[in-house]
């Protein structure tokens, strides 16, 4: 693919019947579609990271949802919405961080009982009703990530260093993502901007997809180890560090990708503004702070021997590998949502 925004990391088939995922686990190497339309293949997907970052989950499941029912064999709406609370329930559990995931499906079941309520019973249209949901939960997250963008950017200057940490880019959300939407936009506007992007450590978001889709759009992109990101910032390199979330607590606690917190930690040390963008569905007010958030855990061998040619840690050493790490809302400058831009102390009723 020739443009980035050529494409988009999740989709459907015209006629419905089919998500279209691009395998993000084969970047950079290779750029290669996937069709789902199953419950154990979007489980996979998920699970292994084929489609990941918060959002693009969120809209996964919805149009899996959608795709799903509408190839289900169930004929009758008992026998349909049982098959939809078990859809539900295995695909919440897939990954537990993210409230992205659950809101969409929030959604998308609101929806279908909606349409079971005013369908008198007609099938067809309560399904189409669901994937038009779905549809719209997609087309919402290109909005959203385009008033990120725009509320991003007043609070960046011609010429900046900026430092991210996995991938909260087009990968991960339609359109300009999150964490890098006010970077595409400012370049597209002249802005300049130079990216560090830390590798991300264990699964390299940061060097196989940030890298990637900066590189492809033809921005500064720089890429570090996680542990060098204290020097780059005491050389000052750094202007601001820009993140995305994949749940904000009540209280402004963030949960990200592991390592986000201590970047926050160093930005505070050196002074350097830390910026957290996401949408405002991201903003969980019935989890009061971070502390409530469940941190996944993911399997060892991620640390111990996917990168490499033969295994790099002893036989039968103990592994703890969590996906997320929680960033004390203190240590945020602000939140920048399609809904506004939050500082602390948050209040997000307002
Ligand atoms: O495990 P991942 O790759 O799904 O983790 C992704 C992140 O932590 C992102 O920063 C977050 O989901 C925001 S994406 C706009």
């Amino acid at each position: 693919m020739e443009n980035i925004f050529d494409f988009d990391s999740v989709g459907i088939s015209e006629d419905n019947s089919k998500v279209i995922i691009l395998d993000q686990t084969l970047l950079p190497g290779k750029e290669k579609f996937i069709e789902i339309n199953t419950l154990p293949e979007l489980t996979e997907a998920i699970v292994n990271l084929r489609v990941r970052g918060a959002p693009a989950i969120g809209v996964a499941a919805a149009l899996g949802i959608a795709v799903i029912l509408k190839g289900s064999k169930n004929n009758n709406i008992s026998d349909l919405t049982a098959e939809l609370e078990e859809i539900s329930e295995q695909l919440i559990n897939s990954r537990p961080t993210a409230v992205n995931l659950k809101w969409a499906i929030d959604k998308i079941k609101a929806k279908f009982f909606e349409s079971v309520r005013v369908s008198d019973g007609n099938i067809t249209r309560i399904i189409e009703s669901t994937i038009e949901e779905a549809r719209n939960i997609k087309n919402a997250d290109i909005a959203m990530s385009i008033k990120i963008a725009r509320n991003g950017l007043t609070l960046l200057k011609p010429g900046m260093s900026i430092l991210t940490h996995c991938n909260a880019g087009h990968l991960a959300v339609s359109r300009f993502g999150t964490a890098l939407a006010p970077i595409y936009l400012g370049n597209s506007e002249g802005y300049d901007f130079k990216v560090f992007a830390d590798e991300t450590r264990p699964l390299l978001q940061g060097a196989r997809l940030t890298a990637y889709e900066l590189h492809k759009a033809g921005i500064d992109v720089t890429l570090i180890c996680d542990n060098m990101a204290s020097l780059v910032m005491a050389q000052k390199k750094i202007d601001v560090i820009m993140v995305g979330c994949d749940r904000i607590a009540a209280n402004g606690d963030v949960a990200n990708k592991i390592g986000t917190s201590a970047l926050a930690v160093l930005a505070r040390h050196y002074k350097i503004p830390f910026y957290v963008l996401g949408p405002g569905s991201t903003i969980d007010m019935q989890t009061a702070t971070g502390d409530k958030i469940i941190i996944e855990e993911r399997p060892e061998y991620e640390i111990t021997d996917l990168w490499y040619a033969h295994k790099m840690a002893p036989e039968g050493v103990k592994v703890y590998n969590p996906a997320f790490d929680i960033t004390p809302a203190s240590l945020i400058t602000a939140i920048i949502t399609d809904k506004g831009i939050f500082r602390y102390p948050f209040d997000f009723s307002i």
